[in-house]
């Protein structure tokens, strides 16, 4: 599935794009609020986007990644995933990531809302959640400007470099408005 918004294109993942996603991972920004930590070496990446490189085999398919390139200097600039539940619940989980480079242009915003579409239209989706650090301010500006309405805070949910921190759970169900 190869994704086009205005500025950007999304591709599914491949092996190719390893190096790219583990510089990516690397970056202390760009940590500050993961639970991943940085990689330790490539292997370590390696075996974090493994699942998403099996999932492509299966159907139906259970987690999707995608490398995220600006269309109009052809340069990878991050990345974004999906989950899905069983058909039954039809929930998807999204997330998104970019070099720091890229950061305050609206590019997550564009990416997210090409997530949400996608979830709704191609996948079938009923219900798609996000979860950020409730500190992460730029993610979850993101979130409230794709439509994503504030469902919860998960107390001491993430671990953080040694600490549990508390996250919001975000959320958009099929028929929400999507600004
Ligand atoms: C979170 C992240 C994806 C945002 O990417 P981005 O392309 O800069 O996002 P956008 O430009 O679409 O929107 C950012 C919004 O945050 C606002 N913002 C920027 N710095 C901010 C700050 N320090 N505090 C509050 N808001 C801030 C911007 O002004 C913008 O809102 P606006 O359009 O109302 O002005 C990016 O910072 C990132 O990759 N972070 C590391 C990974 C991560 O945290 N991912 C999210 C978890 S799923």
């Amino acid at each position: 599935m190869d994704l086009h918004t205005e500025r950007l294109i999304l591709a599914e993942f491949t092996w190719a794009d390893l190096e790219e996603i583990h510089r990516l991972h690397c970056v202390p920004e760009v940590d500050e609020y993961n639970t991943l930590g940085i990689p330790a070496n490539l292997e370590e990446t390696r075996e974090i986007m493994r699942p998403f490189i099996e999932a492509g085999n299966q159907q139906p398919q259970a987690k999707y990644a995608w490398g995220i390139e600006e269309k109009a200097s052809g340069a990878f600039i991050g990345m974004a995933g999906m989950s899905l539940s069983n058909d039954r619940f039809r929930l998807g989980e999204i997330f998104y990531k970019l070099f720091p480079d890229y950061w305050g242009r609206g590019y997550a915003t564009e990416v997210a809302r090409k997530l949400i579409t996608v979830g709704f239209e191609d996948l079938n989706l009923h219900k798609i959640e996000a979860g950020t650090d409730i500190e992460n301010e730029r993610s979850v500006r993101v979130l409230e400007k794709v439509g994503m309405n504030l469902e919860g805070l998960r107390r001491k949910i993430l671990p953080i470099r040694g600490e549990w921190k508390d996250g919001y759970l975000y959320a958009i169900v099929e028929d929400d408005p999507r600004p």
